[in-house]
């Protein structure tokens, strides 16, 4: 396995791949370099046949406390473009199996916005979303604008980024914006647990249905609903469908493929 400087990479249970932030001393601040090595490490777990499903996490104390802001403080916007700050995080968005963020402590600026971009999150009870670039003088830049307003709903989310509200774990439960919240003894068991889970199923099927939701928020209805249809329809060519509907009817555990 490759080893590398800024995170550390293992694979906790069958199917599932976990990826740790770990630059305690900075609070996991997201510099370049860690962005670099975090977006290979989940390219590398999304090609890997033996992995069903992602899980991404920091340490109990923090998950990450932003954008490096000692990296950024004096840059000009032709370098921000040329080293394309923020153009990388786009790649989370073309990862084709399940990403869940397990947070505990800080979820902070893009560290929330991090969080925000995976497919599901499960939270300890100590953990905290916020978007405190406006004490900073700018404004998230990563998608915390657009993803809470789709998340939370625009009055919180206005809040959020423009007076730096902070949410608690329980009150971000209570808005959606994450799954579940567990002691921080096993939140991240809970979200290896959850991921096991999910690896442990159709693995087309769980990539379709992931299309087939993330679609919800990119289309009209209309066209979500038909995009939907079509996915249905094509999972009829996988064994696997015939294998799942076969066990059904014949009273016993499915056997998955994968094809
Ligand atoms: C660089 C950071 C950092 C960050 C913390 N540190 N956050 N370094 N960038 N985002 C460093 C501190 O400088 C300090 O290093 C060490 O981590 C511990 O931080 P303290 O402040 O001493 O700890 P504490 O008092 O416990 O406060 C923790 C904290 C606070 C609440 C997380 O550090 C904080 O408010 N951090 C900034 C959060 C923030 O504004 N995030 C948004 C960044 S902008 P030293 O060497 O002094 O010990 C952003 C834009 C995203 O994310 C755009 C898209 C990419």
């Amino acid at each position: 396995m490759t080893t590398y400087e800024h995170i550390l990479v293992e694979t906790p249970a069958a199917g599932v791949g976990l990826v740790r932030l770990n630059e305690p001393r900075t609070f996991n601040a997201l510099t370049g370099p860690l962005m670099h090595e975090l977006m290979s490490a989940l390219e590398a777990f999304d090609a890997d046949e033996a992995i069903g499903c992602m899980v991404l996490t920091g340490t109990p104390k923090v998950f990450a406390a932003g954008a490096d802001i000692k990296e950024m403080a004096q840059a000009t916007p032709v370098e921000l473009m040329q080293k394309a700050f923020i153009a990388r995080w786009e790649k989370l968005r073309t990862l084709r199996k399940p990403v869940i963020a397990a947070v505990s402590g800080y979820a902070l600026g893009g560290g929330c916005e991090l969080a925000l971009a995976c497919d599901m999150i499960v939270a300890s009870e100590t953990a905290v979303f916020g978007q405190p670039e406006i004490n900073l003088g700018v404004i998230p830049g990563a998608g915390g604008t657009q993803r809470l307003a789709r998340t939370v709903g625009k009055a919180l989310a206005m809040e959020m980024c423009l007076n730096d509200r902070r949410l608690t774990a329980a009150e971000a439960e209570r808005f959606g914006l994450v799954n579940r919240v567990a002691p921080v003894e096993s939140y991240l068991d809970e979200a290896i647990a959850l991921a096991a889970q999910i690896a442990a199923r159709a693995p087309l099927a769980v990539r379709l249905a992931k299309e087939a939701v993330n679609m919800a928020l990119e289309t009209p209805l209309n066209a979500g609903l038909a995009y939907e249809r079509n996915l249905f329809y094509a999972l009829f060519a996988t064994k696997d469908q015939k294998e799942g509907m076969a066990a059904f009817l014949e009273k016993r555990q499915p056997h998955w493929s994968g094809e």
